[in-house]
């Protein structure tokens, strides 16, 4: 059901075809392989999330050929620039504040203000972000809670029949994944991986404080504000009461639906559009109800984000 595709010219082509169709094509990078997908569209970010099998919504690192795509969809501040002149292509990612309207789906930076963004050395890497002239989301390519894969049959191992396809470039130089870092204004090291943090500080010129994963909340309210909408949130809730606004999902019906047939990808991928609209109908001050999601597969991604959405501020 997954094909390998050949490192070569064809298969370069029928993988970002795949990609443009709004398919999932594993590709190598020097780090590790990436379970890629359209990183503007909401669609193929969820199918990421649900062949991941992964429990929340961690925000996922956007793939570019070069810097130049990256201050389209990005604002570089003056240390990141630095650090990009001097690491990228590379295994460094860059978190950075997202520009309005880049066109980036809510999925992947999990409705935060900013964006991991990485620029791959691997060449096959390269000759695929061309080819598909897209921004792709990736993380790496194994089911959530396993080790990452550095070869195609890892990838293969773990989600075969669950993706479109994988590009074989043998095995992957770094084997461990980027180091993830914010710039600018104080440096901070998100996550410590292929690059170095002495090169950095070196780079730098100063110490690289160390910081949670951002990308990782670790209390129920801490990313609330990112998704909480100005309404009352009720979840859920097999009919709307007096009042409510009713965002319905498969046998109930509301003003708003999540999925009318109950598709738990489709429900992902509109989840933060129908909060968002949700918000808008039901106006300052007032009421949001959310009807029962499953809590299998992506609907334990969509509950967790729903629960964050319905818990009081500054929890
Ligand atoms: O080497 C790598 O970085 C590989 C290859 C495929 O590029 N990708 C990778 O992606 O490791 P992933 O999804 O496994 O790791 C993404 C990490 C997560 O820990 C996430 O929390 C963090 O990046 N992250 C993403 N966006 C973020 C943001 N806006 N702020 C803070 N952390 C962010
Ligand atoms: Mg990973």
């Amino acid at each position: 059901m997954t094909r390998t595709l050949a490192p070569d010219d064809v298969g370069i082509a029928e993988a970002a075809r795949l990609l443009a169709a709004g398919e999932l094509v594993a590709f190598p990078t020097e780090t590790v392989y990436g379970l890629g997908g359209d990183a503007r569209d909401d669609r193929a970010v969820a199918r990421i999330y649900e062949a991941k099998g992964r429990p929340s919504f961690n925000p996922l690192i956007v793939h570019l050929p070069d810097l130049v795509a990256v201050e389209k969809i990005a604002r570089v501040g003056p240390k990141a620039q630095m650090l990009a002149q001097a690491f990228w292509p590379g295994p460094l990612t860059l978190v950075l504040p997202l520009r309005e309207g880049a066109g980036i789906s809510p999925l992947v930076t999990a409705g935060l203000q900013t964006v991991a963004v990485r620029v791959p050395a691997h060449p096959l890497a390269q000759r695929l972000l061309r080819a598909f002239g897209g921004p792709l989301a990736a993380p790496s390519a194994n089911p959530s809670g396993r080790v990452s894969p550095t070869q195609t049959a890892h990838v293969l191992e773990g989600l075969t029949g669950r993706i479109a396809a994988v590009l074989d470039g043998g095995a992957c130089a770094v084997g461990l994944e980027s180091t993830i870092v914010v710039a600018d204004p104080e440096p901070l090291l998100l996550r410590p991986g292929g690059l170095p943090v002495e090169v950095l500080e070196a780079a730098l010129g100063e110490p690289l404080a160390v910081g949670g994963d951002a990308g990782k909340p670790t209390s129920p309210g801490q990313l609330a504000s990112h998704y909480a909408p100005e309404a009352v949130l009720r979840l859920n809730a097999p009919e709307a009461l007096q009042g409510e606004v009713l965002v319905g999902f498969g046998p109930v019906k509301g003003a708003l639906m999540l999925s009318e047939s109950g598709d738990l990808v489709e429900a992902a991928s509109r989840l933060f559009q129908m909060l968002r609209e949700a918000d808008r109908l039901a106006g300052p001050g007032g009421r949001i109800a959310f009807a029962p999601v499953p809590e299998t597969g992506l609907g334990r991604a969509i509950n967790d984000r729903l629960r964050r959405a319905a818990a009081p501020r500054g929890v």
